[in-house]
């Protein structure tokens, strides 16, 4: 792991974004956090809605902004946050906290991949009637899906404190 960090800081890559200026880190900073309000937004207006909230509002009407905009926030999360780690990557060697937070970012997209499969996840965004189990299965993709991305700031915004 060392050794891919300390390639990874030694790269040009990461040498060019340190010569661009001193704003850069903020900038980038700027930009994770964008990202991160975006997607974590997003998540949680359809997660507290896939667990019974707002029952009048149909969840198939709110997938269809909250889908995108987490899709987006979490690009911008992810490109500026290879960027921010690339400058120092070393620092954060032996840190718990980024150690954890990636795998569960794998675990988030792979839940992503399995709910888009689902059938009452496609009954649901296809405005077909729900079959009986329907509810309680989106009722469990809502409930794990806020779990693993509430992890994922929780571990983010720890790593500076290690
Ligand atoms: C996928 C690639 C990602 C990488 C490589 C990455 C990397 C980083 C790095 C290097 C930091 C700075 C840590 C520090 O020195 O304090 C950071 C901060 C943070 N990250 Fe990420 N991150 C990624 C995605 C995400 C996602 C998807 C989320 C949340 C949904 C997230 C949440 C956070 C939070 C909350 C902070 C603290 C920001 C602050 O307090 O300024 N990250 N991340």
């Amino acid at each position: 792991m060392y050794e891919f960090m300390a390639w990874l800081e030694g790269s040009a890559f990461a040498d060019t974004l340190r010569g661009l200026g001193i704003w850069t880190y903020g900038l980038l900073n700027l930009g994770h956090i964008l990202g991160i309000a975006t997607l974590y937004g997003a998540v949680l207006v359809l997660d507290l809605r896939l667990l019974g909230l707002w029952s009048s509002i149909p969840a198939r009407v709110l997938a269809r902004p909250t889908v995108p905009l987490a899709a987006g926030g979490f690009v911008l999360a992810a490109l500026s946050g290879v960027m921010m780690l690339s400058f120092n990557t070393t620092e954060y060697h032996g840190n718990p906290f980024i150690y954890a937070k990636f795998p569960i970012i794998v675990f988030g997209l792979l839940n992503v991949a399995v709910v888009q499969r689902l059938g009452a996840w496609r009954r649901m965004t296809g405005g077909e009637s729900p079959e009986p189990g329907d509810p309680a299965v989106l009722r469990v993709c809502g409930g794990l899906s806020l779990l693993i991305w509430t992890a994922v700031v929780t571990c983010g915004r720890m790593i500076g404190y290690w």
